[in-house]
Formats: C-alpha cells, sequence, structure tokens
C-alpha cells in the first residue's frame, strides 16, 4: 500500500461526533482521515450525518419556518400587522430547508480541506489488523484500503422500528420521512412523546394537520422537571397536539396510503385511530451493521452499543469510539465533545466531558431547556435543596416579544448554595440555558447569578430573577 493511504488517525463517520473528530485530530497535526457513506439525492457525499442531514439542522429549519407561518397566521395581528391572504408554499418550504442542508454539508467540505483532512465516500469496515496497524477498507462510491494507528467509530443512530410497522417514509414514517412530507397531512399520528415527536408534531401542526401523539409512558416528558413538564403539557395542549398518555400500541394497518392503529388507552379501553400518516418516533438505536467489529473483536455492550469506557475506549487498544453509537444522552454537543476529547487523549493530552452539565433542549414553542438535576432527581437522591422560578410573564422583554408563557427555575444545594440544575421552558430557552451550563461548569451558586449584572430588558434577568427566587429576594414578582 502507498504511504499515502496510511494514517495516524481514519474516523469512520461525518456527522458531529465524527467531523469534528478529524478536525481536532488534524489540528493536533494527526495526518487524518474520515470515511462517510451519506449521499445527497444527487449521489454527492453529504457531510454532516444524521444531525446535518436529517435531523438537528433540517427540523430546526422546518421549526423555524412553520413558526413564522403560524405567527403570520395569528400572532402577527396582536402586533398590529395585517397578514391578508395567508398562502402557504411548502414546497419553498422544503427547497429552504433542502438548501439549508446543503449550506451546512459544504461548510464540513471545506472545514476538511482547510484543516487538511482526507475524506473518503463510502462505506468504512474493519478488516482485521493489530494496534498501531489496523485496515479499514472503503466500499461504495469510493473502493480504498486504508490503514490506521487510531480508530475512532462515530457511525451513529437509527430510527427504532414497531415490531410490524415497518418504515416505507410515505405512510409509516421516521425521522427522515417526517421531514419531506409533501403535502400537509390532514391527520397526522405520532407515535412516541419524546423530543422528535414533539417537535415534529409541531411542525406538522403549525402547517394545518390534526396531531395526534400516542405515548406509552403515563407521565409526559419523563425526563424532565416535573413542574416543567407539567407546563409545557399544558401549553401543547392548549395549542391543539392532542396528548394521549399511557396507551398500549397494538396492531398497525398501513393500506399505502392511510395507516390504521389500534391501541389500548390508559383506562384500558380498545381505541382504533386512522392517520393519513404516521411518525414512529420511539427512539433510535446504535448502528454497527456491517461494520467488521469481529474483525478486530471489537465487543459490544448493553442494548448494542459499542462498550466504551468514560473516555471512549473500546476494548481494542487504539479504537475508540464516540457518539450515538455509545452510551450517553443521543445528542450532536455530546458527540463533539467526545469526539474533540478523544483526539486530545490521543495526542496524550487530558481531554475531557463533563457529562453532568451537557444542556438538552426541546426547539418546541416555547422551548424546553435544562441542565443538571431535576426537583424529582434530587428528591430521590435525598439531596436536600433550595428551588426559585421566575415567570417570564413578569419579565419585561417577553412582554415586549409578545411571549410570555413559562418560566425559569433554579436548584440549588440547600446548604452550600452550588446550582444543582436549572430548567426553562419559555422563549429561546435554547440560547439561556447556556448561562446555567457555564455557571455549572463553573460550580457557581445561585447567588453568584443573583448578584451578575444582566441587561434590561432582556430575557436572561428571568435567570437572575429566579436565582434571587432561590433565596425569596425576586425583585420583579
Ligand atoms: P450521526 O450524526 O448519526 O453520524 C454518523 C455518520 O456515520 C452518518 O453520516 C452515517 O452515514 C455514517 N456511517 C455510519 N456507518 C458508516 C460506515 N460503516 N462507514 C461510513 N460511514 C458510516 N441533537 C441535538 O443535539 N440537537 C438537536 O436539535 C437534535 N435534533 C435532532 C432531530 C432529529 C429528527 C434527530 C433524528 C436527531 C436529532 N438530534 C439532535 C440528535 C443528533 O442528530 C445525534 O445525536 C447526532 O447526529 C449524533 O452524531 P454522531 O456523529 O454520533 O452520528
Ligand atoms: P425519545 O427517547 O426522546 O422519545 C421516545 C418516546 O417514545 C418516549 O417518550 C417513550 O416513552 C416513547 N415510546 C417508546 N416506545 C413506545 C411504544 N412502543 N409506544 C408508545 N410510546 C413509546 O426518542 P425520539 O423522540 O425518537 O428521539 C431520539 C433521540 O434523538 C432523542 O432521545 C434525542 O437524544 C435525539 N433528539 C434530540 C433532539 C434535540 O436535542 N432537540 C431533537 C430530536 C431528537
Amino acid at each position: 500500500m502507498s504511504t499515502e493511504k496510511q494514517f495516524d488517525v481514519v474516523v469512520i463517520g461525518g456527522g458531529p461526533g465524527g467531523y469534528i473528530a478529524a478536525i481536532r485530530a488534524a489540528q493536533l497535526g494527526f495526518k487524518t482521515a474520515c470515511i462517510d457513506e451519506w449521499t445527497n439525492a444527487k449521489g454527492a457525499p453529504a457531510l454532516g450525518g444524521t444531525c446535518t442531514n436529517v435531523g438537528c439542522i433540517p427540523s430546526k429549519a422546518l421549526l423555524q419556518s412553520s413558526e413564522h407561518f403560524e405567527h403570520a397566521g395569528h400572532a402577527f395581528a396582536e402586533h398590529g400587522i395585517d397578514v391578508q391572504g395567508l398562502q402557504l408554499n411548502l414546497p419553498q418550504m422544503l427547497k429552504r430547508k433542502d438548501g439549508v442542508i446543503k449550506s451546512n454539508n459544504d461548510g464540513i467540505v471545506y472545514l476538511f480541506k482547510k484543516n487538511k483532512v482526507s475524506f473518503f465516500h463510502g462505506r468504512g469496515t474493519l478488516a482485521g489488523g493489530t494496534e498501531g496497524a489496523y485496515t479499514i477498507n472503503v466500499s461504495g462510491p469510493t473502493t480504498d484500503t486504508l490503514t490506521a494507528k487510531n480508530v475512532i467509530v462515530a457511525t451513529g443512530s437509527n430510527a427504532r422500528e414497531l415490531p410490524g410497522a415497518p418504515f416505507d417514509e410515505k405512510v409509516i414514517l421516521s425521522n427522515t420521512g417526517a421531514l419531506t412530507i409533501d403535502n400537509v397531512p390532514a391527520r397526522l399520528g405520532v407515535i412516541g412523546a419524546g423530543v422528535i415527536g414533539l417537535e415534529m408534531g409541531s411542525v406538522w401542526r403549525r402547517l394545518g394537520a390534526q396531531v395526534t401523539v400516542l405515548e406509552g409512558l403515563p407521565a409526559f416528558l419523563g425526563a424532565v422537571d416535573e413542574q416543567i413538564a407539567k407546563e409545557a403539557h399544558k401549553l401543547f395542549k392548549k395549542q391543539g397536539l392532542d396528548i394521549h398518555l399511557g396507551v398500549k400500541i397494538g396492531a398497525i394497518s398501513n393500506r399505502g396510503n392511510d395507516v390504521t392503529v389500534e391501541y389500548t388507552d390508559a383506562a384500558g379501553g380498545a381505541q382504533t385511530a386512522t392517520f393519513d400518516r404516521l411518525i414512529v418516533s420511539i427512539g433510535r438505536v446504535p448502528n454497527t451493521t456491517g461494520l467488521g467489529l469481529e474483525s478486530v473483536g471489537l465487543q459490544l455492550g448493553e442494548r448494542g452499543f459499542i462498550a466504551v469506557d468514560d473516555e471512549c475506549r473500546t476494548n481494542v487498544p487504539g479504537i475508540w469510539a464516540v457518539g450515538d453509537v455509545v452510551r450517553g444522552p443521543m445528542l450532536a454537543h455530546k458527540a463533539e465533545e467526545e469526539g474533540v476529547a478523544v483526539a486530545e487523549r490521543i495526542a496524550g493530552q487530558h481531554g475531557h466531558v463533563n457529562f453532568n452539565t451537557i444542556p438538552w433542549v426541546i426547539y418546541t414553542s416555547p422551548e424546553i431547556a435544562w441542565v443538571g438535576k431535576t426537583e424529582q432527581q434530587l428528591k430521590a437522591e435525598g439531596v436536600a435543596y433550595k428551588a426559585g422560578t421566575f415567570p417570564f410573564a413578569a419579565n419585561g422583554r417577553a412582554r415586549a416579544l409578545g411571549d410570555i408563557s413559562g418560566m425559569v427555575k433554579f436548584l440549588a444545594d440547600a446548604a452550600t448554595d452550588e446550582i444543582l440544575g436549572v430548567h426553562i421552558i419559555g422563549p429561546v430557552a435554547s440560547e439561556l440555558i447556556s448561562e446555567a451550563v457555564v455557571a455549572m461548569e463553573f460550580r457557581a451558586s445561585s447567588e453568584d447569578i443573583a448578584r451578575i449584572c444582566h441587561a434590561h430588558p432582556s430575557l436572561s434577568e428571568a435567570t437572575k430573577e429566579a436565582a434571587l427566587a432561590v433565596d425569596k429576594r425576586s425583585l420583579n414578582f
């Protein structure tokens, strides 16, 4: 083999975990390659993985467009802006979304060139070798054989199917089909009231679909702080999402142009519902198919994830794994942090990921964002805590925006005042949560936030006020 195909680091997968790991490895001076098989409709590579192609980016593009549509239909009138003849141009909305995807794909190509990462378009398969020299075959648009001293597996995840209801992406949709529906369904079913179900349900409800959400668990958004989840449930119901909790899904019949779902409701009653389209969003499974794990003796752990230690080392020396294919939250920024940390560990540095300060965001309207512990977790762990909340209804900027639903909630240690969790439901919660993440990373107290000068009028004043509320000292509520 020519030396051109010998690398210090080969990354399999070009999603947020993989492409960021490749860039960081190259920055650290390693000769680096990244292999990714994602291909767009024109047969070209489409770097960025699930996140860029069928996840974070297109969903946020459609959430934004559909929110504009809804505001033009209702909220603008309150501002004194009358919109006549409002019409949905769905092909344009989808075209814009595709353009946003493409510009992100192209951005990564540019970053690879800038950082001298070699890109191979195709499927990467481990094909044996030993420590210091692993072989990876590339097949697909590109056929090649590479060797690597270090391999980073970042092959991501796929949507989980319901038994007996395979995705056809026409009637029964995964996230991929949910992002490309070409006419607004009159009746949209969603199985799973998790992050995808609520985000995609919101998009299509805003565009005119009657959305029914069927959730297996009796509690709404069980991982979210109960007070915030209760508020969210109330607001989403008011918006028109028809949410049924505690259901048991039975037979699903896909007739090609509609689908019938039989289920048992929370009271034990037999129900049948017919939908034009059905989004199944019941979680995702790690993607290790055809990766050649056995050729190097790479072990899987629980539920098919690649088994890794806290530092993303697999059982095979020199082979690492990051992102959705390993344990932990399936989030793009978690994958990226792991990618950076692994590249730095390969370089002998002390790469670090703080799993306690990974923020979560659900991009509904209002947005829901949190970091750290929920109140129910603190109770279960027997931790003595103080809580402070502040409603956006008492925030001047929120009133000016016309977006007053929701609150900021602080949870702090009763003895030391260290911030243990921050939970936000409200406008741009996704941005507001960063202050809390920084504070927790620096192990700040709620008093620290309460004493920091926040610009007026700004939504972030609600964060300061919630911190003040921990010691019952809110000034504006
Ligand atoms: P992926 O992004 O899945 O990338 C893996 C890549 O590896 C893919 O390109 C795949 O084609 C490639 N690959 C797999 N096997 C091989 C192989 N053998 N050879 C070559 N290439 C291979 N997270 C957030 O943080 N914020 C959000 O707003 C958000 N929104 C989401 C919305 C939706 C609808 C979905 C589905 C997910 C969303 N996520 C979000 C989750 C986020 O997309 C994932 O956590 C993230 O993409 C994981 O990154 P990854 O690099 O581990 O894997
Ligand atoms: P999820 O784990 O968020 O939610 C799945 C829901 O389906 C749960 O409420 C679960 O109880 C329910 N469920 C499971 N099996 C069921 C069944 N048989 N019948 C009825 N309900 C059932 O998974 P989702 O929404 O598929 O998203 C996958 C992952 O993608 C998320 O966990 C998240 O990590 C990531 N994601 C992140 C986003 C963000 O950060 N904003 C946006 C979208 C996805």
